[in-house]
């Protein structure tokens, strides 16, 4: 398990940037403001999260479904949920230098972190995160359009849509991955917190009496997840939020926090939100959103447990929870010890050679396993260090087509983690990963 030391944050930021993972945004212009571009091995990684979550929470679920809803919404839907009035942070000048702090996330409220200086805050004002734009090409009121900030309300706006059409009763789940936007106040400690983000929520409707039980369920389900995944337990707590941290309308809260070099932080919220969200759309929309359980007949408005998780800031969980140095024949050895589901590519195979009688039959046969698998191909240097490429990128095989291979119709196949090598038919290898990668 690897520290969550400062040195750490500063590796794996280097590691994205020299590796593909993860580039500063607008780079060529000097960078854009805490927004960042995933490059061709973070995509990859940054999907693989995603996919991960969606398994879990919607192929391998009968009671839940997709959804992608429009990332563009009117002041209706805001207005409703709270946004326009609440979806603030408190937000001081520092009249000396002129830089701008949330000051609930100051260490010592009087003092400004960038000059030093002693009680020259102006007092705090109310900054609504939300990002406002127009739609269409009128600049009046009615133009008015936000970026979403959540996810979440484009599951309770569809609430009777998805119950018209789905066939699902309660307890039942909305799911959907997609972009947020928040104008923060102080984005920072790289992907942690930026502007442009992207979330993974569910919202699940349940019977009024089933909340709290539905509530431990998600809990712990969303806790191991993690776990599963690759996350070490010591890096890992679930915090129940004290009375003072709740919102008005939930009964519980509990977030799921990973060990970051500067302490414990949030990766994912868990709520119990009652029907504040289904009665604040009902009463806006004049809409009816209840749900008609026919045989009891009774009629009520569910109940909303949330699990909202950060997709780029589970990644950067994931990457430094991967992140080893080891020595092996006095050398040193960087590897991502990722779990095969977030790994970016699941195999490489690397010719032994650049000479063609073994780069031929070696692309045939990435062209054969890429069928499967997210799947490299590298015949540049030589083949160690081709391995610790693949090491450093978490890649957990790596096969390589040698001279030998033209006779015996084999190859060997190299573990990430131990390094440990087999030789196989060539026949085989799709069925032997089958195996590992399951
Ligand atoms: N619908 C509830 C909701 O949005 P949240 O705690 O504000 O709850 C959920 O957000 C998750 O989204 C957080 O736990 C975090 O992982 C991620 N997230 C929130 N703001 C973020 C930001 N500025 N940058 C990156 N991820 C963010």
């Amino acid at each position: 398990m690897s520290e969550p030391t400062p040195e750490l944050f500063d590796k794996i930021v280097n590691l994205s940037k020299r590796r593909g993972i993860v580039f500063p945004s607008a780079e060529i212009y000097g960078g854009f403001r805490s927004t960042y571009d995933y490059g061709p091995v973070g995509v990859l990684m940054l999907r693989n999260v995603k996919d991960a979550w969606w398994r879990s929470m919607v192929q391998l679920r009968a009671d839940v479904v997709g959804l992608d809803a429009a990332i563009l919404s009117p002041p209706a839907i805001w207005e409703a949920s709270g946004h326009l009035d609440n979806f603030t942070d408190p937000l001081v000048d520092c009249r000396n230098c002129g830089t701008r702090h949330r000051q609930d996330k100051l260490d010592d409220p009087e003092q400004c972190p960038s000059c030093g200086k002693r009680g020259e805050f102006t007092e705090a004002r109310q900054f609504n995160l939300m990002f406002k734009t127009q739609a269409g090409p009128v600049q009046d009121d009615g133009a008015v359009a936000y970026l979403r900030p959540e996810t979440a309300q484009g599951m309770f706006t569809n609430f009777a849509n998805v119950l018209n059409t789905s066939r699902k009763k309660p307890p039942f789940g909305i799911a959907q991955i997609g972009k947020s936007f928040r104008n923060e106040i102080t984005p920072g400690n790289f992907v942690f917190r930026t502007r442009e983000f992207e979330q993974m929520e569910m919202e699940f409707f349940v019977p009024p009496g089933e909340a709290d039980e539905w509530y431990r369920y998600w809990c712990q389900e969303r806790y191991q997840w993690y776990i599963d995944h690759g996350i070490p337990s010591e890096q890992l707590r679930l915090r129940p939020h004290d009375a003072d941290e709740l919102s008005h309308y939930s009964s519980g809260t509990s977030d799921v926090e990973f060990m970051f070099p500067w302490g414990w932080d949030e990766l994912e919220g868990i709520a119990n939100r009652g029907d504040f969200d289904l009665r604040q759309h009902a009463e806006h929309s004049g809409q009816k959103l209840e749900y008609f359980d026919q045989p009891n007949n009774n009629r009520y408005l569910p109940h909303v447990i949330e699990p909202a998780a950060g997709a780029t800031r589970t990644m950067m969980a994931f990457l430094m929870a991967a992140y080893h140095e080891e020595e092996v024949n006095d050398e040193k050895r960087t590897v991502l010890r990722l779990h095969h589901r977030i790994a970016p590519y699941k195999v490489a195979v690397l010719p032994l050679s650049k000479k063609q009688e073994l780069t031929d039959p070696a692309r045939e046969l990435f062209a054969n396993v890429a069928q499967h698998w997210m799947t490299d191909y590298d015949e540049t240097q030589a083949i160690g260090r081709r391995y610790r490429r693949q090491d450093e990128i978490g890649t957990p095989y790596a096969i390589t087509f040698d001279f030998d291979s033209l006779e015996d119709k084999a190859v060997t196949i190299r573990e990430r983690d131990t390094m440990e090598q087999v030789r196989l038919p060539i026949a085989d290898v799709v069925g032997w990963l089958s195996e590992k990668l399951a």
